[in-house]
C-alpha cells in the first residue's frame, strides 16, 4: 500500500475542486479554447507554462534561469518548481473566492493547461494536490501546429516559438506526453478533440465534453 492509499493526504478534496487537464502538442490551440471554456463554465484557468514564465521573469526567483533553459530547449522543468507553481496558484484562487461571486457554493473549478507534461508530474498532483477529474486532449498534425506555432512567433516574443525549439517541444510531446495520455486513457479519463477545425467547431465540442463532466454523466473515454 502507497503512502496515500487510503488517506485523504491531498491538499484540495475532488468533491469540492474539479480539476480538468487540458493537453495537446505544441500549438494546438489549448489556451485558445481554454478562455472559451472559462466564458462557459467559469472555471479558473491555469497555464503550467505561463506560470513558469512568470517564475522566470520575477525578480529574485532562484528558478528564473533554470525555467528559461528548459523552455528554450523545449525540456520539462523539473515537476517539483511547477507543482509547487500550481498549487499556490489554487490555494490563492480558493482563500480570493471563497466569499466571492461564482464559487460562492465551496466549489471550485480549475483547468489546468500544459500539464501535466510527463508521467511524474501526473501522478505526484493526483496523488498530492488533487485528483483530476478528466483530461481534455486536443489533436491535430504536426504540420498544422507547426504552422500555428510559427504565426504566433511572429508576435508572441515567445523564446521558443522557433523553428529549432518546436522540434524539441514536439519530440520531447512524443517521448514524455504520449505516455501521460496513455495512463488517462487505461484510467478512462480522456476526451480527444480534433483540434483541426475552426476554433468555434472546437469549442462546441469540448464545451459538450466538460457539460457532461458536471452534469454527472462523463464515463469511459470519448472522441470528439
Ligand atoms: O504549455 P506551453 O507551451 O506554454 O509550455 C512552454 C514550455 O514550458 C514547455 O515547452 C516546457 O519547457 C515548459 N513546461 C514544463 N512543464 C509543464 C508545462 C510547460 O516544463 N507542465
Ligand atoms: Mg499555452
Amino acid at each position: 500500500m502507497s503512502a496515500t492509499e487510503g488517506k485523504t493526504t491531498r491538499v484540495f478534496d475532488k468533491s469540492k475542486v474539479t480539476v480538468i487537464f487540458v493537453l495537446g502538442g505544441p500549438g494546438a490551440g489549448k489556451g485558445t479554447q481554454c478562455a472559451n471554456l472559462v466564458n462557459d463554465f467559469g472555471f479558473c484557468h491555469l497555464s503550467a507554462g505561463d506560470l513558469l514564465r512568470a517564475e522566470q521573469n520575477r525578480e529574485g526567483s532562484e528558478y528564473g534561469e533554470m525555467i528559461r533553459t528548459y523552455i528554450k530547449e523545449g525540456q520539462i522543468v523539473p515537476m517539483e518548481v511547477t507543482i509547487k507553481l500550481l498549487e499556490n496558484a489554487m490555494k490563492a484562487t480558493v482563500a480570493e473566492s471563497r466569499s466571492g461571486e461564482g464559487w460562492a457554493d465551496g466549489k471550485g473549478r480549475f483547468l489546468i493547461d500544459g500539464f501535466p507534461r510527463k508521467m511524474d508530474q501526473a501522478v505526484k498532483f493526483d496523488d498530492e494536490v488533487c485528483e483530476s477529474s478528466l483530461v481534455l486532449f486536443f489533436t491535430t498534425t504536426e504540420e498544422e501546429m507547426s504552422k500555428r506555432l510559427l504565426k504566433r512567433g511572429e508576435t508572441s516574443g515567445r523564446e521558443d516559438d522557433n523553428e529549432e525549439s518546436i522540434k524539441k517541444r514536439f519530440h520531447v510531446y512524443k517521448e514524455q506526453t504520449m505516455p501521460v495520455i496513455e495512463h488517462y486513457t487505461k484510467l478512462h479519463k480522456v476526451a480527444s478533440i480534433d483540434a483541426t477545425a475552426t476554433i468555434e467547431e472546437v469549442h462546441q465540442k469540448a464545451k459538450a465534453v466538460v457539460e457532461e463532466v458536471f452534469s454527472g454523466q462523463a464515463s469511459g473515454n470519448v472522441t470528439a
